[in-house]
């Protein structure tokens, strides 16, 4: 185990399979994880993956997986307080309800007030959001969310690294999370230069 610390939410928007994933890798470099599910991310849980519960050691493939879960109700844990000191919050998938209750300082519940802590505390806070299109409303709500101080992360993958799985795409949207947190790791993500047979001009 490191000593970093890593605050994640799920949330209702499709995309559970990223969250697995991020858990899994935060959970493989040792970092201390603070989880919080929302019900709708619980649904999505059940829906996309299968999930029955919130199972730790499945969605990290780990049994010492360091993954502390606290209720989504419970505006008393530890993470919604500010002397709780950690290394930053994502909350993935980020639905539009919750962006927008962090957009606007609503706390009613643990998610949003773990949120809303960061950025008071000016910890980090990725909100890695799934929706397509966008209407106006989330896009002010992205706006002042970056204002805040928030970073706007949509789940939307490169292709330049020629992916030829799903797990691939999934692995090119978490790693650049995992960049965005300053936790190290080896997915393939990284654009080096153009293909040698191709010259613009
Ligand atoms: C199957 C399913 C898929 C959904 N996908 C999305 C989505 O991709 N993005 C989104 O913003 N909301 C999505 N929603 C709606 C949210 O779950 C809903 O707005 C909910 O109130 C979010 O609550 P939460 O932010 O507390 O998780 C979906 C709902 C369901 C049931």
């Amino acid at each position: 185990m490191t000593n970093k610390r890593v605050v994640v939410a799920i949330t209702g928007a499709s995309g559970a399979i990223y969250a697995k994933r991020l858990l899994f890798e935060l959970s493989r470099a040792g970092i201390e994880i603070h989880l919080v599910v929302s019900p709708l991310g619980q649904r999505l849980l059940h829906d996309e993956l299968g999930l029955e519960r919130i199972d730790p050691a499945a969605l990290c493939e780990k049994e010492d997986h360091g993954v502390t879960i606290h209720g989504h109700r419970d505006v008393g844990a530890a993470i919604a307080s500010g002397s709780f000191i950690h290394d930053g919050m994502i909350v993935c998938p980020c639905s539009n309800n919750t962006l927008a209750s962090i957009a606007n300082g609503v706390s009613g519940n643990l998610v949003t007030r773990a949120a809303n802590v960061c950025l008071k505390e000016r910890r980090r806070l990725i909100l890695a959001h799934r929706e397509m299109p966008l209407g106006l409303t989330e896009i002010r709500n992205m706006q002042q969310a970056t204002e805040a101080g928030a970073i706007i992360a949509p789940t939307n993958p490169g292709f330049y690294m020629i992916p030829q799985s799903i797990d691939e795409l999934v692995g090119f949207v978490v790693g650049r999370l995992l960049d965005l947190i300053g936790v190290e790791h080896d997915i393939n993500v990284r654009w080096t230069d153009s293909p040698a047979n191709f010259r613009s001009e």
